[in-house]
């Protein structure tokens, strides 16, 4: 079978399962076996931002707030603040349990406890990807920048955490949701701001484009800022899934280099388990927990490197 896309660097965890990738199409086989449940943990179809529920003003409320509050300026003095990572230390695990402290107000699909959610991601690839032990682990820690909401981290309130993210510093894209809100943010009137460049060339690259801040960006710096050796599909992953707008609408991919758009690619399988594994599939949690303590073990150079947060 040919490979159809770049493999994620080798950095001690597997990463060469070819079994899921198409060599007909250029294409990731997108099924994997997973079969994706029909509704949430609330019985509604998933991310249905009109339906009715308890949630729908919280929700509403909730991207109202960011959608006025993350211009550029504020995303700068965000990643300039949080970027220095000198506060606080702890081991992967021990963030995972930290974040059992919150529920994400953002999200119309989800009530259950972070932990459940990484971990049910992280065990939905791993059943369908065995061998690749670098997209299991990046499902584990792909969340671990909403300790942001802890007050050792700052305490940030959630529209400076989670919900979609997009790019700041050019236009806002129609698909963003709740869009008519950030017709209140400064920068929809600034022309600097609301080209559909803005301040980028085309093509530069997303990791040149300043994204709304929050959990992902956040995690993205630790990653990086600590020399992590995830794979770079590792690091796209984490820094943009919560980028509905680019990974559901194909909205911004005028900024793309051919790295982004081969990382996407990585992406598109990775949202599917983020998305779907929010369901009323409950984890053992000290069930699952050795393989993963394992994982880390295995890891442990780059665990070592992330495992440590430090923040401003
Ligand atoms: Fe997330
Ligand atoms: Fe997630």
């Amino acid at each position: 079978m040919t490979i159809a896309i770049e493999q994620p660097q080798h950095i001690g965890i597997e990463v060469d399962d070819k079994s899921k990738v198409s060599g007909d199409t250029n294409e990731l086989v997108l099924d994997g076996g997973f079969l994706m449940p029909e509704t949430n943990s609330f019985g509604q179809t998933f991310r249905d931002y009109d339906a009715e529920s308890e949630r729908k003003k919280s929700v509403e409320e909730f991207y109202r707030m960011n959608h006025i509050n993350q211009s550029y300026d504020f995303v700068k003095t965000m990643r300039e603040k949080y970027g220095k990572l000198n506060r606080v230390e702890m081991s992967i695990w021990e963030c995972c349990e930290l974040l059992n402290e919150f529920v994400d107000e953002s999200d119309p699909d989800l009530d259950e406890p972070q932990i459940e959610h990484l971990l049910q991601t992280a065990e939905a690839i791993r059943r369908d990807y065995p061998d690749q032990d670098w997209l299991h682990l990046t499902g584990l820690i792909h969340d671990l920048g909403k300790v942001l909401l802890h007050e050792k981290f700052g305490g940030l309130p959630q529209w400076a955490v989670v919900g979609d993210t997009f790019p700041v510093g050019c236009a806002y894209d129609e698909s963003n949701v709740h869009f008519k809100y950030f017709k209140e943010n400064p920068d929809y009137n600034n022309p600097n701001y609301n080209t559909k460049n803005g301040i980028y060339p085309e093509g530069c690259g997303l990791n040149n484009v300043m994204m709304s801040w929050g959990h992902d960006d956040y995690m993205y710096l630790v990653a990086k800022e600590n020399k992590s050796t995830l794979p770079s599909a590792a690091l796209f992953i984490i820094r943009y899934h919560s980028f509905y707008p680019l990974h559901k609408c194909g909205a911004y991919t005028h900024l793309m280099n051919d790295e982004d758009k081969e990382n996407l690619k990585w992406l598109h399988v990775f949202n599917k388990y983020d998305l779907y594994s929010k369901s009323k599939v409950r984890i053992d949690v000290e069930k699952v927990k050795p393989y993963y303590l394992s994982l880390i073990e295995k890891v442990k150079i780059i665990i070592a490197h992330l495992g440590f947060f430090h923040i401003n």
